[in-house]
């Protein structure tokens, strides 16, 4: 009997990365899992292996960012499985920018990515919870929430409104048995760790305690233990599988 058997989930930006890792864990764990990514193909590759697992896996192709596309994947990613007990908004951007050169578009992108998804999903599958009285919301910050850093203003202040977001809707909601908590990963391998120069990549591993990358099976097992009965007394809470990149 796997720790989230019957669950139905959701993971956008599940196409890859910590999401395709955390699709994978749940199904492992007896979830019937709709991934959702702007990558379609990825999401139904993912979909696919999610099936091999005995799993029920579905895929969409949609933007989270975008009010219309992700309203509608997330409608029929909800009508697929029956029920959405487990919210995972974990799809992301990141980009190095330096403050000064950073443009209106650039910010505008990385908080519609980053922070206004969380908000659009969420309002998508609340009122079922509140309805069934049960519920996870999980969604990926990231340790530079909150210690920032050089070229990431933009990123650190969209993962850092996350934690905002996940503290208060946390009051808001555990009268309905709903728990609603983040994740802050540190340097994690990824297509998206690749970005950024040579220098700032060694100058992150020697910051680091541990002094490697994390890998992707590193981080989602703590997302189990969120979604699962076994998770049911953290709310408002942030978990940092960071490498002791921050300790908090
Ligand atoms: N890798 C790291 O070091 C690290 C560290 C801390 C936090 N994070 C966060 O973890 C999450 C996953 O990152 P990852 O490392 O797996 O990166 P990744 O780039 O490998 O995966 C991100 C996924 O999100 C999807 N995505 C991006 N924008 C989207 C959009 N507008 N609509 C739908 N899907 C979209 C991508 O297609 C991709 O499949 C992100 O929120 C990221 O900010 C990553």
């Amino acid at each position: 009997m796997g720790r989230l058997e019957g669950k139905k989930c959701v993971v956008t930006g599940g196409g890859r990365g910590i999401g395709r890792g955390i699709a994978l864990a749940f199904a492992r764990e007896g979830a019937d899992v709709a991934v959702i990514d702007r990558l379609s193909d990825n999401a139904e590759r993912v979909a696919a292996e999610l099936r091999e697992l005995g799993a029920k896996g579905f895929a969409f192709g949609a933007d989270v960012s975008d009010e219309t596309s992700i309203t509608k994947a997330l409608a029929e990613a909800e009508q697929k499985l029956g029920r959405v007990d487990v919210l995972m908004n974990n799809a992301g951007i990141n980009t190095h920018v330096d403050f000064v050169d950073m443009t209106v578009a650039t910010w505008d992108e990385m908080i519609a990515v980053n922070l206004r998804s969380v908000f659009l999903c969420t309002r998508v599958v609340l009122p079922g919870m509140i309805e069934r009285r049960w519920g996870r919301i999980i969604s990926t910050s990231s340790q530079l929430a909150h210690k920032g850093g050089r070229q990431l203003v933009h990123y650190a202040a969209a993962k850092a409104g996350v934690l905002g977001f996940t503290r208060s809707l946390a009051y808001e909601v555990a009268p309905y048995n709903i728990t609603v908590n983040a994740i802050c990963p540190g340097p994690i391998n990824t297509d998206m760790s690749r970005v950024g120069s040579a220098e700032w990549k060694a100058q992150k591993l020697s910051e680091l305690p541990l002094g490697r990358y994390g890998e992707v099976e590193e981080v989602a097992p703590t997302v189990v233990l969120i979604a699962s009965d076994e998770g049911s007394y953290y709310t408002g809470a942030s978990f940092n599988m960071n490498g002791g990149d921050v300790m908090v």
